[in-house]
């Protein structure tokens, strides 16, 4: 199969008011450690020419970018490697792009890692450190890092064209360059091998072996192998015929969690699914179950036939995909990286040199919910620390009623961190609209429903979205239990929102592309009072 048109391609490829302010009271101005915006690697902050660009996720300089890829800490450094294509700005020449972080908020892009070649793209895989140098691919002194990837074949590869299979490829240089193993692939599903893509792998300590979860994408089926050198890789089991079906089954990955307040432990498979997500298109699922070292059993999942709100999210946003975790990140919780970008319309987005944005890092949680075990998500705490020590903090309390108020030129601006507690004493409705426009009063709108629980992220008068039919206008999600007080984290990074929900049982992450101008921020009252408390910190 040739792929002339990327956009094409990919999808036959992949399947492809009466105002009356009751009180307010003055704000209060508190200097943060350091006031200076965060400094971006390549310099970039947002300017009227490139007005979408983030300052605290990582992007790449130019060009397209999609799935993390190979996510690895060693010696003292965040690896993030990501589908890209050098040539462009949309899905293409799928190479191995490479960027680094210390902090998890400042990222300095790497040269490529791994190139596309007519022979083969470089598909989404994983990274881990051999070091015990079971693969023999380095030495007992210099242990190689190992990633594996799927080779999508083009002309001339070992399968036929359109094939896709795993591949191994090692670095002896701390992840600066790569060598293709000489006896790729190292495993394919002969006869066929359509769909057959993104390894990702994780130690299985009571067998000591390694094991991993790929997908046969259309069949929606994760298929899982274990090896003890990395190279030779034997069949263990399949797992499907649960969950959301809508569309195809990417990224899978297995993890082994901590019940929170408990000596017990868990597995959990974390899987994205596009279309077919709880927000339209792209979206990950996850399930919690048993790994006997051969197989995974999930407990209490959806039925394939049920509505998609009883399937378990990881995110309840558009723009939320493909994350997987970093290996050996410090810490006790999985540090997750994904891609904020919806298969729907990413290659539609107007930003330019660029296209595609990480979302924030997250670390995750297992607590026991009323039916059964969830994930909790939090900024992870490396890049909490990081962001918390960045500009300046300002706050204010006030009550608003019935109405929208401006919250004044402290809390306006394209790039920052917001606290935001809000207790509607008596109102139904009550919330934010941020990069507003000074004209029309339009912007983004989060907003927290008392009776439904519903948080609410608009983004429907947010900004340009005439690029795509598809760009879904708003994403809600329900609190376990809803009552008057809201606490909200909300990231807001030039052209992206990530909200988290109380003690993390939901985030929706959302792009959005505002006009330059649009820096306002009020705070919404609907049917009665909010008392506000709103702690700004800018990026
Ligand atoms: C997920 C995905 C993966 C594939 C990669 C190609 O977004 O479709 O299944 O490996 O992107 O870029």
């Amino acid at each position: 199969m040739t792929f002339p048109n990327p956009k094409l391609s990919r999808r036959h490829l992949l399947a492809a008011s009466a105002a009356v302010v009751v009180a307010f009271s003055a704000a209060s101005c508190t200097r943060g450690e350091s006031p200076t915006p965060v400094p971006t690697p390549g310099g970039h902050r947002p300017s009227p020419s490139d007005p979408w660009r983030p300052v605290a996720h990582l992007t790449a300089e130019k060009n397209w970018l999609n799935d993390p890829n190979g996510l690895v800490y060693h010696a003292g450094t965040y690896h993030a490697f990501y589908q890209y294509n050098p040539r462009g700005n949309s899905w293409g020449n799928m190479s191995w792009g490479h960027s680094t972080s210390q902090d998890l908020v400042h990222w300095e892009q790497q040269p490529v890692a791994m190139e596309a070649s007519l022979e083969e793209e470089v598909f989404s895989g994983c990274i881990v450190m051999d070091k015990d140098n079971a693969s023999g691919l380095g030495s007992a002194e210099t242990p190689p890092m190992v990633a594996i990837y799927t080779s999508a074949y083009g002309k001339n590869g070992p399968l036929p064209q359109g094939s896709q299979a795993q591949s191994v490829a090692f670095s002896l240089d701390d992840g600066t360059t790569w060598k293709k193993y000489q006896g790729n692939p190292v495993l394919n599903l002969a006869p066929t091998n359509n769909n057959f893509r993104d390894p990702k792998i994780t130690w299985y300590e009571p067998g000591h072996y390694w094991v991993m979860t790929t997908v046969v994408a259309d069949a929606q089926v994760v298929k899982l192998f274990k090896s003890t050198d990395l190279l030779h890789w034997e069949y263990l089991s399949d797992f499907s015929g649960v969950g959301a079906q809508g569309g195809l089954w990417e990224v899978p990955e297995l993890l082994h969690m901590d019940v929170a307040d408990s000596t017990t432990k868990k597995w959990v498979m974390l899987l994205s699914i596009n279309p077919g997500g709880i927000a339209g298109g792209s979206g990950m699922q996850y399930f919690v179950g048993e790994f006997d070292g051969t197989r995974f059993t999930a407990e209490n999942a959806a039925a394939t036939d049920a509505p998609l709100n009883e399937s378990q999210w990881l995110d309840h946003g558009a723009d939320y995909y493909a994350a997987n975790s970093i290996s050996g990140a410090p810490g006790d919780k999985p540090v997750l990286l994904g891609w904020m970008g919806n298969w729907d319309y990413a290659q539609d987005v107007p930003t330019t040199p660029w296209r595609g944005s990480m979302a924030i890092p997250r670390e995750l949680t297992l607590v026991r919910g009323a039916k059964r075990l969830e994930l909790r998500s939090a900024i992870a705490r490396v890049a909490h620390e990081t962001l918390n020590h960045s500009g300046e903090v300002k706050s204010k309390n006030l009550t608003v009623g019935s109405s929208t108020m401006d919250l004044g030129p402290d809390f306006s601006g394209r790039t920052q961190v917001i606290e935001l507690d809000m207790d509607l004493t008596s109102a139904r409705e009550a919330g934010v609209l941020l990069r507003q426009s000074s004209a029309s009063k339009d912007g983004l709108r989060i907003s927290y429903n008392r009776e439904s629980g519903g948080i609410r992220v608009d983004r429907s008068k947010a900004g340009t979205s005439n690029f795509s039919e598809k760009f879904s206008p708003f994403h809600e999600v329900a609190v376990p239990s809803p009552g008057s007080k809201v606490h909200l984290t909300i990231l807001l990074d030039s052209s992206s929102v990530e909200v988290f929900a109380p003690v993390g049982t939901a985030v929706i992450s959302d792009t959005f592309f505002p006009d330059w101008d649009n820096t306002g921020a009020s705070a919404f009252s609907i049917e009665g009072e909010t008392d506000f408390t709103v702690q700004s910190r800018s990026l």
